[in-house]
């Protein structure tokens, strides 16, 4: 086993050095004949529940056409949302309406990806929000300036990104949060017939409305321009140090502290925790390296098919001890490069590595690559990787329990946590207070882990139990609120509650979106965070419900709702073996 999957990633290190000659760029996300549209999210998230039919897609190019697409949808009473060229979000909301709705209409702005505006006097960027970030970072880069804060992933537009609240990580200046470096921003809203349907209105600093639309999941109207205020142009500094995670529930804060750009990757099963000594450096110190992530690395297609045919082999043999190994293998070879660092652009040589931000803090190779045999590993064309990916932020004051509770769960036995640790472990990063007013109100912890998804709902996983209750640990014991763009959709049940300027930002969308052209059903599920009144068979599995009774589990085939191990209030799928079942 251990050989095999030394193997395994030695092949894949070796493709580095073939280099990416042949790999295919994700499809675009609107797929269109005659007929209709199918807006597919990037991951094939939404595969398994009705697909996402639009009658039209409109691809604006200018201001004006965007304006003008606005005011065609409102004329004609259409439900409308924003499409973007990389649709990287996972839950629905970007569907504008239920399939068969011939109501509807999609804007893309895939279309309108060409205006970054430098204005070096003020050291800010106006961009078109159909920009994509790598693009933006590098006109800004050219230009002698940097971009602050970004998410680690580069392949998604400005106007996307900001709407989801998407984040890096500082608790520094003005944060890790892309929106707090928002400083006008220009939204097209419908308006009455005679102003022409739609008009564009242009948010200054202080202007409260920005609060609301900084972060507003496409729910105020649809956002054209961007402002956002950057710094002088500056480098990093970055070592990792692969540890023991003894005291991570301790020294999290100070950590974040020290360090601009710190982070804190935790492997629980292997009593990991890998600290992120990363700091800014000026432009002259040595180092030209960059951060080219692993995991958003191009990957052959055959190896993402083989890891994924492993991992169900495992799932299905119930082979923890497979996961684990597994797990070794991935983060002894993350140590070996660095996670992805490149000291000369090309191969890890050691610590620490310089290179300049706009090169170190955001990165995804795996995007921009053109032809078959790689692609990113989550391609949903190669029946590759298929994962979930629960993102649960915390204020600062809270975290540590939440550590403390997790690490009580890994005890029981730690082998239960290999399959969140052959992935990402738990990526912990730092957000400061924002006014957003669908930001995080007090400094945070954002924390992330991925796990493996079946490629049918009703298929249960290896320790599912165990992520449903971290889940229900971080959501609902110490009151996480989820990452908007991620998550499956219990983590948003009770939502509202969570924002206490939820109701500010209900009023700002009456002012600006007073038919609701801008909210659909699959949006209100992740806003309104309501729970199902009527719970469907298997719901648990997938995330669409809490169980109360086994059948919201998978009973035949060993999957009944049971209590918490440690946090006693979660009710979560677990497996109990057949014999000791019936006897329940
Ligand atoms: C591999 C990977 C890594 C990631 N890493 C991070 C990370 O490090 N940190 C983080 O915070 N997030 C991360 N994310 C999440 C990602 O940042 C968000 O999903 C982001 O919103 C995706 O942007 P997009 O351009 O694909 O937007 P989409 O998914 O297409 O759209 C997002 C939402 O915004 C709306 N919208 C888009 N454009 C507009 C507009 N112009 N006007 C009005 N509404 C609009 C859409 O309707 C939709 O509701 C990651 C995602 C992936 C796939
Ligand atoms: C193409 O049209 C058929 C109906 O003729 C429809 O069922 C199918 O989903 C459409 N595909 C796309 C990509 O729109
Ligand atoms: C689609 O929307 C555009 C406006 O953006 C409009 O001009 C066009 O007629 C619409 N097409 C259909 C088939 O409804
Ligand atoms: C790594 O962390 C450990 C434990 O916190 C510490 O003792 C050690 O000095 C650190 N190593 C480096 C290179 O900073």
């Amino acid at each position: 086993m251990e050989l095999q999957w030394w193997f395994i990633i030695v092949l894949h290190q070796l493709q580095w050095f073939w280099g990416s000659i042949s790999a295919m760029p994700p499809q675009p996300p609107v797929l269109c004949n005659q007929t209709s549209c199918i807006l597919y999210n990037s991951y094939g998230a939404w595969g398994d529940r009705k697909l996402c039919h639009v009658p039209n897609v409109t691809y604006p190019t200018t201001e004006e056409e965007l304006r003008s697409a606005v005011a065609y949808a409102n004329r004609n009473n259409l439900k409308l949302k924003v499409a973007t060229k990389f649709s990287h979000t996972i839950p629905k909301q970007a569907c504008p309406a239920a399939a068969g709705s011939g109501n509807a209409m999609l804007i893309s702005t895939a279309k309108y990806d060409s205006g970054i505006e430098i204005d070096a006097a003020n050291s800010a960027v106006v961009v078109d929000s159909g920009v994509g970030l790598r693009q933006m970072i590098d006109k800004v880069e050219e230009a002698g300036f940097s971009l602050v804060a970004a998410p680690y992933w580069e392949g998604v537009s400005v106007g996307g990104l900001i709407s989801t609240g998407a984040h890096g990580s500082s608790l520094w200046g003005k944060g890790g949060a892309v929106h707090d470096h928002v400083i006008g921003l220009s939204l097209v809203i419908p308006a009455k017939k005679s102003e022409g349907y739609a008009k564009i209105i242009r948010l200054e600093e202080k202007d409260p409305l920005l609060n609301a639309a900084k972060v507003s999941l496409g729910l105020l109207g649809v956002i054209s321009k961007i402002k956002f205020s950057l710094e002088p142009g500056f480098k990093r500094s970055i070592t990792y140090n692969f540890t023991d995670d003894s005291k991570v529930e301790d020294i999290f804060l100070e950590h974040a502290k020290k360090y601009e750009f710190a982070d804190i990757t935790w492997y629980p099963s292997k009593h990991t925790a890998v600290y992120r000594y990363d700091s800014r450096v000026p432009l002259d110190a040595n180092g030209d390296g960059i951060f080219d992530f692993l995991g958003f690395q191009p990957n052959s297609v055959l190896i993402s098919q083989s890891i994924r045919s492993s991992e169900k082999t495992m799932e299905k043999l119930r082979n923890s001890k497979g996961k684990c190994t597994l797990a070794a293998t991935t983060v002894g070879f993350k140590k070996l490069v660095a996670n992805g660092l490149k000291n000369n652009g090309l191969i890890f040589t050691g610590y620490p590595v310089v290179g300049r931000q706009g090169k170190m803090q955001t990165s995804g190779s795996c995007f921009y690559t053109g032809g078959i045999d790689t692609s990113c590993a989550w391609d949903p064309r190669i029946n590759g990787l298929f994962f979930y990916e629960s993102t649960a932020i915390f204020p600062v004051t809270k975290f540590g329990d939440f550590i403390r509770d997790v690490k009580l769960l890994r005890d029981i036995n730690p082998d239960n946590f290999c399959g969140v640790d052959n992935y990402n472990g738990f990526l912990i990063r730092f957000l400061k207070s924002s006014k957003a007013y669908l930001g995080q109100s007090e400094d945070s912890v954002v924390v992330d882990f991925n796990y493996y998804r079946a490629d049918e709902a009703s298929i249960p996983r290896l320790n599912q139990d165990v992520w449903e209750e971290v889940e229900q640990m971080a959501f609902f014991k110490h009151g996480a609120k989820p990452h908007w763009a991620k998550n499956r959709n219990l983590a948003f049940f009770g939502v509202q509650e969570k924002y206490a300027n939820s109701v500010k930002f209900i009023a700002a969308k009456k002012q600006l979106d007073p038919q609701n052209m801008f909210s659909s059903e699959w949006s209100d599920e992740i806003v309104f965070g309501k729970e199902l009144a009527t719970k469907a068979d298997g719901c648990a599995l997938e995330g669409q419900c809490i169980c109360s009774e086994d059948r919201h589990c998978s009973p035949t085939k060993g999957y009944f709702c049971k209590q918490g191990l440690v946090y006693k209030e979660a009710r979560v799928c677990r497996y109990s073996p057949p014999s000791v079942a019936s006897g329940i």
